[in-house]
């Protein structure tokens, strides 16, 4: 083989040995699309990712209780917090427009995460249990308590044990003066109706990822604040666990038609749901009437 030959044979050979094995020693939070800057970390940037329609998520939408015990991955959580509160445009005079409306762009909704131990799988690893607040400006979450929080949590929202079985939580906080500081007492119904917005966006986006959700109003508010150690200026209003559904909720178009038609004949007893709903334990807690907090 004559000399250049060879070199080109042995250059070969190298970016094939090269191609193979760096994969083998990248470091796996890369290859998640998680960085790390200090002791941020940055969250997989928002993408399409979901298949469903809008309509076939809010046909699918339904309060989940019961999860797999599985984590859920950091770029559905990702996902998620972008839905919260995260960026979809730069609207000029210094305006972020996020992805939930908000009275006179005032935002006063703080976004904290309860990551359970082995909750949030990140590649290989997983994130470190804690607490963690997401910086929606940079779509990054920052650790403020380390430490499984679950049981504590479970404790402040009445024993409800969805909460402590949930591989993660999300914590709305609102910081009310952001809007009462220009609507006087009506922005305490416009931070409720903002809650509200970002509240079905988790519900929307956890149900299009095939994860379930449940918005839980009734627990302690001094202690889920002690617990993610908000400001005191952010009090806690929702929470929201997610996990992989143990039993994937099915619902169809055709189904809702049949039962559209039978109320329409006049019959209010339509036939039974496949999956009857279940009578849910601590309803008594939670249910009209009876939201306990303080
Ligand atoms: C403001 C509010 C507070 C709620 N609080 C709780 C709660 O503390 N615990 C719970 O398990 N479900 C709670 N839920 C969920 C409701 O029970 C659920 O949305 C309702 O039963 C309707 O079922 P669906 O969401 O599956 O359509 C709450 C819902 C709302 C809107």
């Amino acid at each position: 083989m004559r000399f250049p030959a060879l070199l080109v044979a042995l250059a070969l050979t190298v970016a094939a040995l090269a191609y193979v094995l760096l994969p083998l020693f990248a470091p796996e939070l890369e290859t998640s699309g998680v960085a790390m800057v200090g002791d941020e970390i940055l969250l997989p940037l928002p993408s399409k990712v979901t298949a469903l329609t809008v309509e076939e998520v809010i046909l699918l939408r339904k309060s989940i209780r019961e999860w797999r015990r599985e984590p859920i991955d950091v770029a559905q959580l990702s996902m998620i917090l972008w839905a919260t509160q995260g960026i979809v445009e730069y609207a000029g005079f210094g305006w972020y427009r996020r992805a939930a409306p908000s009275a006179g762009a005032t935002y006063p909704l703080e976004v904290y995460v309860v990551v359970g131990e082995r909750g949030v799988r990140v590649g290989a690893e997983y994130l470190r249990a804690g607490v963690y607040k997401y910086d929606y400006m940079r779509h990054s979450l920052r650790l403020v308590k380390e430490g499984d929080q679950r049981v504590e949590l479970w404790r402040a929202a009445l024993r409800q044990d969805w909460v402590r079985d949930a591989p993660v939580t999300i914590v709305l906080c609102a910081v009310y003066e952001r809007t009462t500081g220009r609507y006087g007492e009506r922005g305490v119904r416009y931070v409720h109706m903002e809650l509200g917005h970002v509240g079905q966006n988790i519900y929307l986006m956890a149900t299009a990822l095939g994860l379930g959700t449940v918005a839980i109003g009734a627990f302690y508010d001094e202690d889920v604040a002690r617990i993610v150690s908000a400001a005191r200026n952010e009090r806690p209003l929702y929470l929201f666990p997610v996990g992989v559904p143990e039993r994937p909720h099915r619902a169809t178009f055709e189904d809702l038609r049949g039962l559209y038609e039978r109320l329409r004949g006049g019959s209010r007893e339509p036939t039974e749901p496949s999956q009857p709903a279940v009578e849910q334990p601590g309803e008594e807690l939670w249910g009209p009437g009876q939201h306990t907090s303080g």
